[in-house]
C-alpha cells in the first residue's frame, strides 16, 4: 500500500505537460428543482499549439465546457487547468486577469463580437487599451498587424454593420488575438456562415495557429472544419467519447499522400471505455461483456453464460463473434 503511494508520487501528475488540461470536471445546472448533468466527469487533455475541433450533438456539454475554459462559469467538481491556471480555484482579480490575459474568446453570434459603433480597428485595440501598459501607437500598429495577418486590411476602418458575415467573424479572430493570449476558443464561429465564407473563416485560425502558434479549440457543427484539423474530439453526453486522428501518409510504392483518419475511443483515468454503439448491437452485447487480455490487445466478447445470453438480442453466432469482437491493438497508434 505504501510502495503503492509512493509510486504514485514519483509520478507526473495527470495532464503536467498539457496547455488544456480537464480532469474529471462535472458541472451540474439546477433549475427550478431539476438537475441537469451538463459535464458529467469530463476528460480532455489539449497541448500547446494544438488547432483542434470539439464535435457532439446539440446539448451534449459543449457550450458548457467551453464557458468554464473562458473563465466565464465554474465547474461543479473536478479539476480544470489552463496554462497553469487553476480555473475552479481563481479568485474574482485572478478570473479578470485570465480573462484578459490567457484566453480570447469568438462567440457564434456575429453581434455578440463587436462593438457596434467602433472600426474594426478600435475594436482590436480596446482589449489592448483595457489591459494597459502600451502606448497608443503601439496599440495602433500592432492592431493594423493582426488585420493584416487575417487579410482585413480594407476593413480598418469599417463598422460591423459595413462588414460582411465573414469579416466580422476575421475581426473578432483579431479582436480575441489582441493581447495575444496562449488559448483562442471559439463556439459555433461559423454556425451562421455559408460554407464558403466558413472556410475562410476557418483560414483565419488557421493562420492564427500558424503564425502566433495560439493553441486553439473550435466547437463546430460543420463536417468541413471537423475534417480540416488533425484532431477532432467527440462529447457525449457530458463526456469526451472518442477522438478521430488525421495524418498524412505516403504510399511508400507510388509516393502519393493521402489522408488518413482513424478513430479512437477514449480510455478515462478509471480505465471506463464507451464501445460505438454500432458495434454492441451489432453483436447483441448488452449489460455485461466477456474481457481476455491478449498480448498486444484486449477481447471483448458478448456475455455467453446462461443468464447473460439470454439477455443478447442473438446477434452473432459463437464463432463470428469471437473474431469480431476483439478490440484490435488496444486502441494504440501503430
Ligand atoms: N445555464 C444553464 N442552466 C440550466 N441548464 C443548462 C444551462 N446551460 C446549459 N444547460 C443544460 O446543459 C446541457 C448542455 O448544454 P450545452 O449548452 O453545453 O450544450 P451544447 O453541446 O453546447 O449544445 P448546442 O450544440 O445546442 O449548442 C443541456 O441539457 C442544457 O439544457
Ligand atoms: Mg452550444
Amino acid at each position: 500500500m505504501e510502495r503503492r503511494a509512493a509510486s504514485r508520487r514519483g509520478q507526473p501528475a495527470y495532464g503536467h505537460d498539457a496547455l488544456i488540461a480537464c480532469d474529471r470536471l462535472v458541472r451540474v445546472f439546477t433549475t427550478d428543482g431539476v438537475e441537469v448533468q451538463a459535464l458529467q466527469g469530463l476528460d480532455l487533455l489539449v497541448a500547446e499549439g494544438e488547432l483542434m475541433a470539439l464535435v457532439g450533438a446539440s446539448g451534449s456539454g459543449k457550450s458548457t465546457l467551453m464557458n468554464i475554459l473562458a473563465g466565464l462559469d465554474v465547474p461543479t467538481a473536478g479539476a480544470a487547468k489552463v496554462a497553469g491556471r487553476d480555473l475552479l480555484t481563481m479568485d474574482a482579480k485572478a478570473r479578470l486577469g485570465y480573462r484578459r490575459d490567457v484566453v480570447g474568446f469568438v462567440w457564434q453570434q456575429t453581434a455578440r463580437n463587436l462593438l457596434p459603433y467602433l472600426t474594426a480597428l478600435q475594436n482590436v485595440t480596446l482589449p489592448m487599451q483595457l489591459r494597459g501598459g502600451r502606448r497608443r501607437a503601439a496599440r495602433t500598429k500592432a492592431a493594423v498587424e493582426l488585420l493584416s495577418m487575417l487579410a482585413l486590411d480594407h476593413c480598418r476602418d469599417r463598422r460591423p454593420h459595413q462588414l460582411s458575415g465573414g469579416e466580422q467573424q476575421r475581426t473578432a479572430i483579431a479582436v480575441a488575438l489582441a493581447n495575444t493570449p496562449s488559448v483562442l476558443l471559439a463556439d459555433e464561429p461559423t454556425g451562421e456562415l455559408d460554407s464558403h465564407t466558413a472556410e475562410q473563416v476557418f483560414t483565419a485560425f488557421r493562420t492564427a495557429n500558424e503564425e502566433l502558434g495560439t493553441t486553439i479549440v473550435i466547437v463546430t457543427h460543420d463536417q468541413a472544419v471537423a475534417s480540416e484539423v488533425r484532431r477532432t474530439v467527440a462529447i457525449r453526453d457530458g463526456r469526451t467519447s472518442s477522438e478521430v486522428l488525421r495524418r498524412t501518409e505516403r504510399d511508400a510504392a507510388t509516393g502519393q499522400e493521402s489522408l488518413v483518419a482513424r478513430e479512437y475511443a477514449m480510455l478515462d483515468r478509471a480505465g471506463r471505455l464507451q464501445l460505438p454503439a454500432e458495434y454492441t448491437s451489432s453483436l447483441g452485447m448488452e449489460y455485461r461483456v466477456l474481457l481476455e487480455l491478449e498480448s498486444d490487445h484486449i477481447g471483448v466478447w458478448p456475455d455467453r453464460t446462461a443468464d447473460g445470453a439470454g439477455r443478447g438480442r442473438g446477434g452473432a453466432g459463437e464463432d463470428g463473434a469471437k473474431g469480431s469482437g476483439v478490440a484490435e491493438d488496444g486502441g494504440e497508434a501503430s
